[in-house]
């Protein structure tokens, strides 16, 4: 039968049942307070999303230890306190019947010295560089145990906030994707060297967060599955090699964040598109989300014919919270840049609107473009 937008989705493994295979993709929005917690615009925003018709709702990129911060305004789940306020995100998806997760996150190279307070860390020491201007300090074994730890007590404290499961930044760069990147990993031990070694930190985590957690706990991989914002060494066949290992994992579900679903490979024009080569590479061993160009019923049509089994929406959710409710009733959708106004009357704080407003094409800078 082919796939449907608006039809449900069973994570087998799990047992758990989506109302429909929309979900909302993972978006920093620059809003928790300074220490990570968690503030009542941000939580508004997910409720806001919660009943606009998501079958899953993913929260942005969350701090698990400090020293991987990137964003002045990104949440942490750390904490008792910051526990405690994401359970109301959980308790908003209960009631509109969505499922939430969060995503676990540490920023790796890319974290900023100035919300951390010195040089960023990475798998492998690299020198000051227009890049990192502080350059990058390698992790010690003792320090990535720490981290395979920090990660399984979020995800621990995700499943006592009663949220649905969590999912693993290891796309864009960031640290967990760092590891993977024989560019960036050149470690001589057990975590760098082959794919398996690469691999190593981000498999410990999920079988530490398995060991912990009862099995209706998801976790969620997300990957890029090609070079990201000009960094090389992620490669296709490499990220479908890992797609492997990890389908032998205790996952429910891998997210290639795409960038463009529909583009062709990389470096392989008229050989096909992406999401072909990543839909034949995972082979239907694990559930397959796709995030990237996902903007109304067509495309997200043609991504789940194209072999995805969840779409994730980001840009067309900032403007439209209410994305699934306008899709299934075949309304229309504001389209971006979104005017700041609208984007205030949604929700977002100043600070929210400095970092939407930093990225190309969300906010409209003449107030009447992209207002429906
Ligand atoms: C404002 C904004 C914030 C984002 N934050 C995150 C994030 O916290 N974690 C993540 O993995 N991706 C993040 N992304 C990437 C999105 O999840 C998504 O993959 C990307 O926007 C492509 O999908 P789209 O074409 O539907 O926007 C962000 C994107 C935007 C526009």
């Amino acid at each position: 039968m082919d796939k449907r937008l608006n039809q449900d989705f069973h994570f087998e493994r799990a047992g758990l049942r989506l109302k429909n295979r929309a979900v909302l993709a993972p978006l920093t929005h620059n809003m928790s307070q300074d220490n990570g917690d968690p503030s009542r615009a941000e939580l508004d925003w997910l409720a806001r999303c919660a009943r606009g018709g998501f079958g899953m709702l993913i929260a942005a990129a969350t701090q698990v230890q400090p020293g991987g911060r990137c964003w002045q305004g990104q949440p942490a789940l750390m904490t008792d306190a910051q526990q405690a306020g994401f359970a109301e995100l959980a308790q908003q998806a209960e009631a509109n019947g969505a499922l939430a997760l969060i995503q676990l996150h540490h920023g790796g190279v890319r974290a900023q010295p100035a919300l951390n307070g010195g040089a960023p860390v990475g798998p492998s020491a690299m020198a000051a560089g227009d890049r990192y201007p502080l350059g990058v300090q390698a992790l010690t074994e003792a320090e990535i145990l720490g981290l395979i730890d920090a990660f399984v007590r979020a995800a621990e404290r995700a499943h006592g906030a009663g949220l649905h499961g969590v999912e693993l930044h290891a796309a864009h760069h960031f640290l967990l994707c760092n590891f993977l990147n024989p560019l960036l990993n050149r470690r001589e031990d057990e975590w760098g060297g082959s794919l398996a070694n690469r691999a190593r930190l981000l498999i410990a985590i999920v079988r530490g967060i398995r060991a912990r957690l009862p099995r209706t706990f998801l976790v969620g991989v997300r990957l890029s599955p090609e070079s990201y914002a000009k960094v090389q060494g992620i490669s296709l066949a490499n990220q479908l090699a890992l797609a492997g290992l990890l389908a032998k994992e205790d996952i429910d579900y891998l997210h290639f964040s795409m960038g463009d679903s529909f583009k062709e490979v990389d470096g392989d024009r008229g050989k096909g598109s992406l999401l072909t080569a990543v839909h034949e590479g995972v082979a239907g061993r694990v559930p397959l989300m796709v995030a990237g160009r996902i903007r109304d019923a067509d495309s997200a049509g043609l991504a789940l014919a194209g072999g995805a089994d969840l779409v994730a929406v980001g840009s067309a959710a900032i403007g439209n919270p209410d994305w699934m409710q306008k899709v299934s009733r075949a309304l229309p959708l504001r389209q971006p840049p979104f005017a700041a106004t609208l984007l205030t009357e949604l929700g977002f704080t100043a600070s929210a609107l400095d970092y939407l407003g930093s990225l190309p094409g969300l906010v409209a800078q003449n107030e009447k473009v992209g207002a429906l």
